[in-house]
C-alpha cells in the first residue's frame, strides 16, 4: 500500500501566514502539523509516500526532505494550481501504480493514527473507505447521509443545508478503482474536481464503498480556532521536560517543557505549555495551551492558550490570549502619551484589542 499527501492547496483562511509559508507547516506544539501525518502513515507500515506540491512546494520539500527522518521514502508531485483533491490523485496515477493507497490531507489531524483504519481496509475487500465525525457546522465539509444500516446514501461537498451532521474526515483509502472516478466526474461550482463527487461516483457504480465513525480526535486546521483546539490536545499529552534554564525565582506548574538553550527568568509557567529553544521568558506568565516557537523572548508579558512562532517578541502586553502570532513578529506596549494603539499589519490580519 502507498500513501498519498495533499500539500499544495492556498490556506486562504489561515492568512497572513499562509501568505509567506505553507499552512500544512504550521505547528502544534512546535511541530508541524503535516509531520503528525507522516508518523501516522509511518506507524501503519507504509514508507512509499507520495506528497503533492503547489506555490509553496520549496518550504515542504525543505521541512520533508527526501522522508528518511521519518523512515519513509518521499515523491513529490508537483500540482500547477490547486485544481481539486480529486486533481491531485490524477496527477498522482502513475506514482500510485495500480497500488491501494491512504490519501491523507496534509492539514489534517487525527489523534490515534491510522493504523488500525489501514489494517481493517486490507482484509476487507472494499473499492473505498472514508472516515465520518459528527461536527457542529457541516457546512464547511463534505457531508455524508447514512442509511439504518449505515450504509452510505448520500455525499454532499460543503452543502448549504447539510442532511446531517456527518463531515468527511481528510483521510481516505482507496483502491485502484478511484482513478477510473476521478477521470469521469467535472469540476464542480467552485472549480474544483471534488474527492467527494469521485466517491459518490463510485457508490452510483455499484463499487463497495465503506464508512467509519471516528470517535476519536479529529480536526481540519483550516481555522485559527481549529489550530488552537489541536494544539490544546496535543499539549494535554506532552511529557514535562525542562532542558533549558530556569531560575530559582521562577515558578513551573504542570505539564512543562523547555527546550534546550531557553532561558527562564522571575517568570511564571503554568502548564501545559512547550517553550521552544533558545527563547527567553523574562518576568513573564506563560499560561496554559501555549505553545511558543524558538529563539523568541517573552518580557513583562502575560499570555496562555495561544500559539507564537519562531523568533517573534512580545514586551509589555497583557494579557494575549486566543491567538497565532506569526514569525518574526514584534508586539510591545507604547508607553507614551496619549494611549494610542500603534499597528503594522500585513495583509488579510486580524487584530482584537480590549479598549
Ligand atoms: O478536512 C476535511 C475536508 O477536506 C472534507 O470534509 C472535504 O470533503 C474535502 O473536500 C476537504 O475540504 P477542504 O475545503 O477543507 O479542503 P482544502 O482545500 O483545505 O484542501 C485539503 C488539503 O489538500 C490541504 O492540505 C491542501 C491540499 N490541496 C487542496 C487542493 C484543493 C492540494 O494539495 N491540492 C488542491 O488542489
Amino acid at each position: 500500500m502507498k500513501a498519498l499527501v495533499l500539500a499544495g492547496g492556498k490556506g486562504t483562511r489561515l492568512r497572513p501566514l499562509t501568505h509567506t509559508s505553507a499552512k500544512q507547516l504550521v505547528p502544534v506544539a512546535n511541530k508541524p502539523v503535516l509531520y503528525y501525518g507522516l508518523e501516522a502513515i509511518r506507524d501503519a507500515g507504509i514508507t512509499d509516500v507520495g506528497i503533492v506540491v503547489g506555490d509553496t512546494g520549496h518550504e515542504i520539500r525543505r521541512a520533508v526532505g527526501d522522508g528518511s527522518k521519518f523512515g519513509i521514502d518521499v515523491t513529490y508531485i508537483p500540482q500547477e494550481a490547486p485544481l481539486g483533491l480529486a486533481h491531485c490523485v490524477l496527477i498522482a496515477e502513475e506514482f500510485l501504480a495500480g497500488e491501494p493507497f491512504v490519501m491523507y490531507l496534509g492539514d489534517n489531524f487525527l489523534v490515534g493514527g491510522i493504523t488500525d483504519l489501514v489494517d481493517a481496509f486490507r482484509g476487507a475487500g472494499h473499492d473505498a473507505q472514508i472516515l465520518l465525525t459528527r461536527v457542529a457546522e457541516p457546512q464547511f465539509y463534505g457531508v455524508a447521509e447514512l442509511g439504518p444500516g449505515g450504509e452510505i446514501l448520500g455525499l454532499e461537498e460543503k452543502p448549504e443545508r447539510p442532511r446531517s451532521d456527518l463531515a468527511i474526515v481528510g483521510v481516505y483509502i482507496f483502491s485502484p478503482a478511484i482513478h477510473e472516478a476521478v477521470r469521469a466526474i467535472t469540476p464542480s461550482a467552485r472549480g474544483e474536481l471534488e474527492i467527494t463527487d469521485a466517491v459518490k461516483w463510485l457508490i452510483d457504480d455499484g463499487a463497495r464503498v465503506h464508512s467509519h465513525l471516528v470517535s476519536g480526535y479529529w480536526k481540519d486546521t483550516g481555522r485559527l480556532q481549529d489550530m488552537l483546539e489541536c494544539n490544546r490536545i496535543v499539549l494535554e499529552q506532552i511529557e514535562p521536560d525542562v532542558k533549558g534554564t530556569v531560575d530559582g525565582l521562577s515558578e513551573i506548574t504542570g505539564r512543562v517543557v523547555v527546550e534546550r538553550g531557553a532561558v527562564v527568568e522571575g517568570s511564571i509557567l503554568r502548564g501545559p505549555i512547550v517553550i521552544g529553544a533558545d527563547t527567553k521568558i523574562i518576568s513573564s506568565y506563560v499560561g496554559p495551551f501555549t505553545s511558543i516557537g524558538s529563539g523568541c523572548r517573552m518580557e513583562k508579558t502575560e499570555i496562555e492558550y495561544s500559539i507564537v512562532l519562531d523568533d517573534s517578541s512580545v514586551h509589555g502586553v497583557s494579557r494575549i490570549a486566543r491567538s497565532l502570532i506569526g514569525r518574526n513578529v514584534e508586539v510591545s506596549s507604547a508607553e507614551s502619551m496619549p494611549n494610542t494603539h500603534e499597528f503594522m499589519v500585513g495583509d488579510h490580519s486580524k487584530i482584537r484589542v480590549c479598549s
